[in-house]
């Protein structure tokens, strides 16, 4: 199973959730290194964990940009981190009982999110997001001139 590489495609420019998703896919290259040389002492239960949290931490990161900056998609966005949050932690409870396809499909299930949402989702409101971001450092900047 071969490792998801990352690319310069896959930047929001926005630095945060950048360096999220880059741990993510170092995440779930772990994980694909780990399955290459399953043993009876595997870590993947915890590497699952790992990935649940991060995850969790990554979204609620996410949706508190677009709430703050109110993102007129904000609901759908949500809905499609909610269903992947879901698979994560199905992928998790199945794993204690030692399905290996399953996590073999979850993990094709993550590359293929990780190039669609990234690349169609995300890329939607980087933008709108990176204009904010803008205006709130500038207004900083004229209102500590204004009081130099
Ligand atoms: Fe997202």
């Amino acid at each position: 199973m071969t490792k998801i590489e990352w690319c310069v495609d896959y930047c929001l420019k926005i630095a945060e959730i950048d360096k999220l998703h880059i741990e993510l896919v170092n995440m779930l290259n772990q994980l694909i290194e780990e399955r290459q040389t399953i043993s009876e002492e595997s870590n993947i239960p915890e590497l699952l964990s790992n990935l649940i949290d991060h995850v969790r931490y990554l979204f609620r990161n996410e949706e508190s940009y677009l709430i703050q900056y109110r993102f007129p998609d904000f609901k759908e966005h949500r809905k499609q981190h909610g269903e992947f949050l879901k698979k994560t932690i199905a992928c998790r409870r199945l794993f204690s009982d030692q399905n290996i396809s399953y996590l073999d499909s979850f993990i094709d299930d993550c590359k293929s999110w990780i190039a669609s949402h990234i690349l169609k989702c995300d890329m939607e409101y980087a933008p709108f997001i990176r204009i904010q971001l803008y205006l709130d450092q500038y207004e900083k900047l004229r209102f500590q001139k204004r009081f130099r």
